[in-house]
């Protein structure tokens, strides 16, 4: 059977991001300040990329969608997003984004809410921050309308998913690789991920990085994506991120990050522009 939203909320309610691999308890400082290095080294490979962040009018009024433990909502409050929103499917969620905006004195509004039906009006916002969710959830395609019909005319969206790079479509030809790959202690702890690697399935490795039990991670090529957005937006730029340098355990050189960043990113990203659906129509 096809997991539903209950199935995502209930997974995310007791494994919210971070928790499970952290050192330290979930909404302590040290957790969050934590949190924030391992996603900026991961993710970005040491430097963030200022291509994510609205710019001028956009910054008005912000929804920092699945926003999980709050890394981006307060990332957007420090780029001088006049009024800021988060919003995300679990309340376990909500409560570690408004501590951690507590923390670090960033001003926000915060809801529970489903993003494949947001309670938001029509035309609300002027941007919508949604890094890392629609694939986690039953209905992307209901999501990516639901952020098009949130935000106003002529307002924008960063959006982002698992990439299927060239590695997660060659994987059933490496997979021999998997078995020596977690011998040699690659691949991620905690959450159940112990052997992640170690999978022949693709779609299963995808599932499986975000914990054992997840029930929904999707990966996409840049065709796909791009035809996912779209139905309602403009896509004025697509770019590349994301090698998990942690899972390798050893530490490796920033500049062979960087490059492993770049040639191998296991995560792609959109800049939209919502369309105007009367005069395209
Ligand atoms: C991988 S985390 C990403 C969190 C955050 N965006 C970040 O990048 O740090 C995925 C988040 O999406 C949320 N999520 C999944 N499906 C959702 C839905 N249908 N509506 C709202 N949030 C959802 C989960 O609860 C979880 O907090």
């Amino acid at each position: 059977m096809n997991p539903s939203v209950d199935d995502v909320r209930s997974f995310w309610q007791s494994n919210p991001l971070w928790s499970g691999e952290s050192r330290h308890a979930p909404g302590s400082a040290e957790f969050f300040a934590e949190h924030r290095q391992v996603y900026i080294d991961d993710c970005f490979a040491g430097a963030m990329d200022e291509r994510i962040f609205p710019q001028g009018r956009s910054r008005e009024r912000v929804l920092d969608l699945g926003c999980g433990p709050g890394f981006w909502t307060v990332e957007l409050g420090q780029r001088g997003c006049t009024e800021l929103w988060a919003c995300d499917l679990t309340d376990k969620a909500i409560e570690l984004a408004t501590r951690r905006c507590e923390l670090y004195a960033c001003q926000a509004q915060f809801k529970v809410g489903n993003a494949e039906a947001l309670p938001f009006d029509d035309g609300w916002f002027s941007h919508v921050n949604c890094l890392g969710v629609i694939h986690h959830t039953p209905d992307t395609p209901a999501t990516v309308r639901e952020i098009a019909r949130v935000l106003r005319q002529g307002g924008t969206a960063s959006v982002s998913v698992y990439y299927r790079n060239v590695l997660l479509r060659g994987w059933p030809l490496f997979s021999f690789a998997g078995r020596w790959l977690r011998k040699l202690g690659v691949g991620l702890k905690g959450r159940g991920r112990e052997a992640m690697v170690d999978n022949a399935d693709v779609d299963e490795i995808v599932r499986l990085y975000d914990g054992a039990d997840n029930p929904i991670g999707k990966s996409y090529t840049r065709q796909q994506f791009v035809a996912l957005l779209e139905t309602h937006f403009h896509v004025r730029e697509v770019y590349f991120h994301f090698f998990p340098a942690r899972a390798l355990g050893v530490r490796i050189p920033r500049a062979l990050h960087r490059l492993l960043d770049s040639l191998l990113p296991f995560m792609i990203y959109a800049s939209l522009e919502k369309k105007d659906a009367a005069r395209e129509a």
